[in-house]
């Protein structure tokens, strides 16, 4: 179970995502991960829930420098992050992700929460100066070990990976081993979906060694504290940002208040980095370990691997220029089941957009305002009890808690079709001309139900949701009352003036 424990539970929540590499620009699969916990920082806020979403960028990469040296930036290479760091941010702004800090590696509060981490574990006795060889996968910013390898491969990037050889510092993880083996025992919701769980409990039992988390060779990255000849490894530094982001080591009452609540979205290729070795760097500072982490999994583009040498790689501002953001956030949670592999592609995008979207629920809602200004003046009839009820609520929430987002989409899509069958049964236009208050009934339950549908839509689809309220007449204020009211059947009031503007989702 996730930290939602009830709707309306007023209490912190802090969402995060895996910060990026900034080797290149976003592409879908960084824009899914951050849409996911979107959604969730927004469903929290409609809870009442006080949210903390944190982002940002992974920048002590050697990916990133080398893809900065590509670009001609070997010499400046902070402006080139810099300039990196802008263009995810806009995207994400693009994209109307709600996130309340971008973190970026490189700035001066991160470098200093990792010195005090890092002061922290050493004071335990969990790092020393040993020997480093093995095998090194650059792409994935990992050590590899034999039985990582497909082929003498590296799984993911299909490269052969480099031997190293050199002195390190290394982190005694192994020592947290039987530790970390109990906490996932006795905390069954730690690692989400529970399919992931055996996965990382073999690799702690067989697999987990003394992880190297400093390099010599390096000219970018934190410096080891009292050893400048050394950088700290990339994800020993990147892990911590969950800390940093909150004020670890800068603002104790901020971080005190966040990290108890702790929920990080990955996806499935980083878990054993945020479900092993990050919880025994926590075990080691004497940190409290996550509430939980929940690992998504892959999408292939059109059943290929998404990679810049396939030509493949979709740009999520491509998707939202071409039709809306909403468009792409609803396609991306319903086409790909969240905690599941699935494919992109552009072409059942378009089926759904002109299916779902705009004949379904495009259609219901200008439909029914079309009639209630044609028949009604614009005006909100009598209220009349109709077919939205708590169970539906119920249900709704209880989808969420558990990450089925599609199962919640789904839902809200019975509710449009449901609503659409109801207009062809009642046929308005009909009862407009020989029944009055018949066709009075007809039209509140209509408007009620899209009213309703707006509610359910607010974490998935912000923009469209606003856009109903607009229409219904709304101001942007109702939406900050509390979820248990906004949620009854019958909150429109009749005399309400609705009015019907834009087409939601236009023919393409
Ligand atoms: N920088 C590390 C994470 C450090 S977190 C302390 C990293 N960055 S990454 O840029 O390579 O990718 C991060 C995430 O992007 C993945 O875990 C996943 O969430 C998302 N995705 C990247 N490609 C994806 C797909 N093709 N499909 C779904 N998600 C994808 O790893």
């Amino acid at each position: 179970m996730s930290n939602i424990q009830s709707p309306m539970s007023n209490r912190n929540f802090y969402i995060t995502t895996p910060i990026y590499y900034i080797n290149a620009k976003p592409h879908v699969g960084s824009a899914y991960t951050t849409i996911a916990a979107d959604v969730l920082a927004r469903y929290h806020r409609l809870l009442g829930d006080e949210v903390f979403f944190l982002t940002g960028t992974d920048e002590n990469s050697q990916k990133n420098i080398e893809a900065a040296q590509k670009a001609g930036k070997g010499d400046c290479i902070q402006t080139y992050l810099d300039e990196m760091a802008d263009i995810w941010q806009n995207t994400f702004k693009q994209l109307d992700i709600t996130y309340t800090r971008f973190i970026r590696t490189t700035e001066a509060d991160h470098h200093k929460a990792v010195e005090i981490f890092w002061k922290r574990v050493q004071e335990k006795g969990d790092i020393y100066l040993a020997d480093y060889e093995g095998l090194y996968c650059p792409s994935c910013e990992a050590f590899l070990t034999p039985s990582d390898l497909e082929n003498g491969l590296c799984p993911y990037h299909k490269k052969e990976p480099q031997k190293l050889i050199e002195k390190n510092y290394f982190f005694r993880a192994t020592k947290y081993r039987d530790e970390l083996l109990e906490y996932i025992e006795q905390h069954p919701d730690f690692i989400q979906p529970i399919s992931r769980k055996n996965e990382v409990i073999n690799y702690i039992k067989d697999f987990m060694v003394d992880i190297s988390i400093s390099r010599s060779t390096l000219e970018w990255g934190i410096p080891v504290p009292g050893d400048s000849t050394q950088r700290i490894y990339v994800w020993f530094d990147a892990l911590i940002n969950y800390l940093s982001g909150i004020g670890f080591g800068k603002d104790d009452a901020n971080f005190e208040k966040w990290w108890g609540s702790v929920q990080h979205l990955v996806g499935k290729d980083i878990i054993k980095f945020h479900c092993a070795l990050w919880p025994a760097m926590l075990l080691s500072a004497g940190l409290p370990l996550p509430q939980q982490v929940f690992a998504h999994g892959f999408f292939t583009v059109n059943g290929e691997k998404m990679s810049k040498s396939l030509d493949n790689v979709i740009d999520p501002n491509s998707i939202v220029e071409m039709y809306n953001n909403d468009t792409l956030r609803f396609f991306l949670l319903t086409e790909i089941h969240f905690g599941e592999d699935g494919d992109f592609s552009e072409e059942r995008l378009k089926g759904r957009y002109e299916k779902a979207l705009a004949n379904e629920l495009g259609n219901l809602v200008s439909r029914t305002l079309a009639m209630t200004e044609n028949y009604l003046s614009g005006l909100v009839p009598e209220k009349i009890d109709g077919f939205v009820n708590q169970n539906n609520w119920q249900t709704y929430h209880n989808y969420i808690k558990h990450f089925s987002f599609h199962e919640a989409l789904d839902l809200v899509w019975e509710i449009i079709r449901k609503a659409n069958q109801f207009v062809e049964e009642q046929k308005p236009w009909v009862q407009a001309k020989e029944d009055k208050e018949a066709l009075k009934k007809t039209l509140y339950i209509l408007l009620e139900t899209i009213r309703h549908i707006g509610l359910f839509l607010i974490p998935f689809m912000p923009n469209t949701s606003l856009k109903i309220f607009d229409q219904l007449g709304f101001e942007s204020s109702y939406l900050s009352k509390p979820l248990d009211e906004l949620s009854r059947w019958g909150g429109l009031e009749p005399g309400q003036k609705v009015i019907k503007k834009e087409i939601l989702f236009p023919k393409k």
